[in-house]
């Protein structure tokens, strides 16, 4: 018998090799930082006992060393061990939805890492390192954790198998680098609730990416610029770009062939949502809300659902339908200079010549006659589609940085007088304009460059005329000689051309000094401007339209000053109504003096006799002018002024009578006065009547009145319940920096625009953050400043538009009396977000009081068809004659709500009244007829 040979050292070795790879027994060095993992969390895994971590359920291993970690909704708190990267074969690492805190160790180099959940924890930083090395990296998910500020590594620029990079709520910072857009496999990109900054890379154009989320950025700036990049990204599913500062215009999307989700509202984006936007067959949701969009309301198909705020834009209409012809030109020159926010905030509507801002009309308000854009800072190109705007008389471009050619075919526009390009960058030939046209094209270095800098002096032998045919062209201003031809000696081309220069040039000192004059009129008021004239022409300034605005206001008030007495009262006789001022008689005291009741011929009307102070004796003359163009001010929400009487130290105004006070009693003192609560319709029907008010202030024909101290207080209401603004046309009456002192102190503090307090510039835009207060006090039934609640609440601005950013929050801030309705709770949020669009810091961002208009009265009545019946009162009876159906809807009208034919129909009598403001209107000939002596 042979003996057993004894087991070899060799045999031993690979049985045991064999013995460990198999068993998954874990190397000592995987072991030892598993084990440390172990120790730091808290409660370690019931499972985790026993020596070999592989054993353990949540980890699994090949060949001993770890693959997987997996951890995911455990309940687990503590934090993770600094040399978790010993792991050198880790694959999958997932820790999500636990409570882990500390620092994030360092993954550099795990080289074969695929796989990385660390959401919904509590981590507080990530190194920097973090991703060095990872090359295979496929998913990373940071999601939700309070990271100190951290900026997305250029490591990960080395991660080319990355598919999907989630780190939305995790405090990065930056902006979004370039290499996203390179990553040859990134699918998902989920970026929302940082604060990055910066715009969209334009390598996204090549890249694959479907899913980008990146919105709602808590930076102050957040993501900005244009999205144009997106029109090429032909892979996208969803995007959502929401609560953001992105610009410009929506791109032609029509490539993005599956996209079914595009998140664009409450960005800045402008022009005109492209046609091709409503092809998209993959689309199904769509916001668009609180932008700065513009031309027709969106046509999309039923498929598709829609912000309920899309209307929050600048749109011509509320409903789909083409705009008037005149909206689409002025769109197109809007394009040409890349839509800029002045022009996307100021043009909405359907009506250019309802007080639309750089633009004028013919007396009939149809037709478009001057254009002034003068310094308003345009870059972009002149559009040719100016041309049709076949009425226009007077374009003037002035000190912009326009670049390109004059557009040839305005030199077809047939009554076309003044061309104005002066100071820009223009280049290119002068198109030939007919004689009477005069053309500006000083300070275009690059307009008419065949003629010699030396003033023209084109040699007679040098055959061919120059083609800039205003000898001018590099003088002040000239009248191009249509394209006639000068030969003539150099003598004589010399002389005419030094002519020309001269008149030119003092031509041009007329209209500068001249503008100058107007400009002063036309300032905001400083101190020594108290008390002026009040009529402030909103036209741009310089420009030939505020010219001639200021000389008819200047010449309108010398004429009222002389026809005033027709409107003043004596003393004697407002002593008798008021039964000598009797406390008695006391409706209320505002910033200006105290009201009384008073009975006059019948009528009952209010008396305010102003504390002697506010009226500085420096300004009466212009006071007495003013006041006589107020009392011609007539709106259906204007409280009417009446007249006034000035004698010696006493100033008194007479208004008509509103016999249910102000709003300020309805909204915050109503059980004090005995009142019922305001309804959410009641309420919205003011808001409405306020801003049309407003809005009627704001365009008054051509010119406007700012009414600088909207608050509750001088909101007053009709037995009706329908509101009238009170007090417009006064505070620059007052003392230099008087008012603003006591006004403040009055409580009027809450409702002034920020710019206004810090500069004492005020534009309408003041007007309108003062109204976007009223609508919060509407909805919370809050004062603009309350001291009773505690200090984050007692500025109603700040407080609310802090609830604004957190919809979720919107219940809780409306007013409890309210109990709203799914439905009345919709109309209670298009109305809180009008309120924080209407107070934005940038007063260009805040949208104009027509657009408040635009949004509210849709909400205050949806139309809906009617059925012919005979009980109801504004039903169309076919058998009635329009006389009788005339004196109907007349009956009717106030008394019941008015459909939106008829109140234009109101509205454009009263417009067409004011307009020809030397002859009283209406209720005013009732009183020229009184003997009120
Ligand atoms: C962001 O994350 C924090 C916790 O880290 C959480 O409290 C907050 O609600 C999250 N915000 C959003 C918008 O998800
Ligand atoms: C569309 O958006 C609404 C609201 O954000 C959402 O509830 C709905 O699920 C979305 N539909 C699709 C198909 O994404
Ligand atoms: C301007 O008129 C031309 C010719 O009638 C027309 O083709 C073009 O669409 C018009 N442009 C605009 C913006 O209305
Ligand atoms: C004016 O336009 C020319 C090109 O036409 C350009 O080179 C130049 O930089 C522009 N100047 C200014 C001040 O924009």
């Amino acid at each position: 018998m042979r003996e057993r040979k004894p087991i070899s050292p060799l045999y031993l070795f690979i049985f045991l090799f064999f013995f460990f790879s198999l068993s998954h027994s874990a190397t000592p060095g995987d072991t030892t930082v598993i084990q440390k993992l172990a120790g730091l969390l808290s409660p370690t895994p019931s499972t985790w006992t026993g020596s070999d971590p592989c054993q353990w359920s949540g980890i699994s291993c090949n060949g001993g060393q770890v693959q997987s970690i997996s951890l995911a909704s455990k309940s687990l708190s503590g934090s993770l061990p600094s040399d978790l990267n010993q792991l050198s074969s880790l694959i999958s690492l997932s820790l999500q939805n636990n409570t882990l805190s500390g620092p994030l160790p360092s993954l550099s180099n795990l080289s074969n890492l695929q796989e990385v959940y660390l959401d919904s924890n509590q981590f507080t930083s990530i190194p920097p390192n973090f991703f060095s090395g990872l090359t295979s990296l496929q998913t990373f998910s940071v999601n939700q954790n309070p990271l100190l500020p951290w900026v997305i590594p250029n490591d990960l620029s080395a991660a080319n198998s990355l598919t999907t990079f989630y780190a939305s709520n995790a405090s990065v910072t930056g902006s979004i680098p370039d290499f996203f857009g390179t990553l040859p496999s990134l699918q998902s990109l989920r970026l929302s609730y940082n604060n990055l900054t910066g715009g969209l890379p334009l390598s996204f154009a090549t890249s694959g990416i479907q899913n980008l989320w990146l919105n709602n950025q808590q930076s102050d700036a957040k993501l900005s610029g244009p999205i144009g990049v997106l029109g090429s990204m032909t892979q996208l599913l969803q995007v959502w770009l929401h609560s953001n500062s992105f610009s410009g215009p929506i791109p032609d999307l029509s490539k993005c062939t599956s996209l079914f989700d595009l998140q664009l509202r409450d960005n800045r984006l402008v022009g005109i949502v492209p046609n091709s936007l409503y092809s998209i067959s993959s689309l199904v949701n769509v916001s668009l809300g609180n932008n700065m969009l513009q031309g027709p309301y969106p046509s999309f198909s039923s498929r598709v659902t829609i912000d309920k705020s899309m209307g929050i834009n600048n749109f011509c209409n509320v409903n789909p339908g083409p705009c008037d012809p005149r909206v689409m030109v002025l769109l197109s020159v809007e394009e040409g200079f890349g839509y800029p926010s002045n022009l996307a905030n100021a043009w909405s509507g359907n009506d250019p010549c309802k007080a639309w801002s750089f633009v004028s009309c013919d007396t009939e308000g149809k037709s478009i006659t001057v254009l002034n854009l003068a310094n308003q800072h345009l870059v972009g190109t002149i559009s040719p589609a100016i041309a049709n705007l076949t009425s226009l008389k007077s374009l003037i471009l002035s000190n912009n940085n326009l670049t390109g050619s004059i557009p040839d075919s305005l030199t077809s526009l047939p009554q076309l007088q003044t061309l104005d390009v002066s100071n820009n960058n223009l280049s290119g030939n002068l198109p030939v304009f007919g004689g009477n046209v005069t053309v500006k094209t000083v300070g275009n270095l690059f307009i008419g460059i065949n003629l010699t800098p030396s003033g023209g002096q084109t040699t007679p032998g040098s055959n061919g005329p120059s083609p800039a045919s205003n000898s001018g062209g590099n003088t002040n201003s000239s009248s191009s000689s249509g394209g006639r031809r000068v030969w003539l000696p150099i003598v004589i081309v010399a002389v005419i051309l030094c002519l020309i220069v001269v008149l030119g040039l003092s031509y041009f000192k007329y209209r500068q000094s001249s503008q100058k004059k107007f400009k002063q009129i036309n300032s905001p008021l400083n101190g020594s401007e108290m008390g002026k004239i009040g009529l402030v022409g909103m036209n741009g300034n310089g420009g030939i339209t505020s010219e001639k605005h200021s000389e008819i206001s200047s010449g309108r008030s010398e004429m009222q000053l002389v026809g005033a007495g027709s409107m003043s009262f004596s003393i004697h006789d407002l002593r008798q109504v008021t039964n000598n001022f009797s406390g008695d008689n006391i409706l209320g005291r505002g910033g200006f003096g105290v009201v009384y009741k008073g009975e006059l011929g019948g009528t009952k009307i209010a008396v305010k006799r102003m504390e002697s102070a506010v009226i500085s004796n420096k300004g009466m003359g212009e006071f007495q002018a003013e006041i006589a163009v107020l009392t011609k001010v007539r709106h259906r929400h204007l409280v009417a002024l009446l007249g006034y009487c000035v004698e010696g130290n006493e100033k008194l105004l007479v208004y008509e009578y509103m016999p249910q006070g102000t709003l300020s009693q309805h909204l915050f003192e109503y059980k004090d006065n005995g009142y019922d609560a305001l309804s959410w319709k009641q309420r919205l029907i003011i808001a409405l009547d306020v801003a049309r008010g407003v809005e009627y202030l704001h365009s008054l024909a051509q010119e406007s009145f700012i009414h600088r101290d909207l608050k509750p207080s001088n909101v007053l209401l009709g037995d009706d319940m329908r509101a009238k603004v009170s007090d417009f046309g006064l505070v620059k009456h007052a003392p230099d920096g008087k008012f603003s002192v006591e006004t403040r102190l009055a409580g009027t503090f809450g409702y002034l625009a920020p710019e206004y307090c810090a500069t004492g510039r005020v534009t309408t835009k003041a007007d309108v953050y003062s109204f976007g207060v009223i609508l919060m006090e509407l909805v919370t039934g809050r004062k603009a400043l309350d001291d009773s609640q505690p200090d984050d609440r007692t500025h109603l601005v700040t407080w609310f538009r802090r609830v604004l950013i957190n919809k979720d929050n919107m219940m809780k801030a409306v007013d409890p009396i309210l109990n709203p309705d799914e439905e009345t709770f919709a109309s209670i949020c298009k109305v809180a977000e009008l309120a924080g669009h209407c107070t934005v810091r940038e007063p260009y961002q805040r949208p104009d009081m027509s657009h408040a208009v635009n949004i509210l009265s849709p909400l205050v009545e949806e139309w809906k068809p009617t059925q012919f019946d005979e009980e109801d009162g504004l039903g169309t009876d076919f058998q009635m004659s329009l006389p009788q159906a005339l004196q109907r809807w007349q009956d009717n009208e106030g008394t019941s709500m008015t459909s939106d034919m008829l109140y234009s129909h109101q509205r454009s009598l009263e417009n067409t009244q004011s307009s020809i403001p030397t002859k009283p209107a209406g209720f005013a000939d009732t009183f020229d007829s009184m003997d009120c002596r």
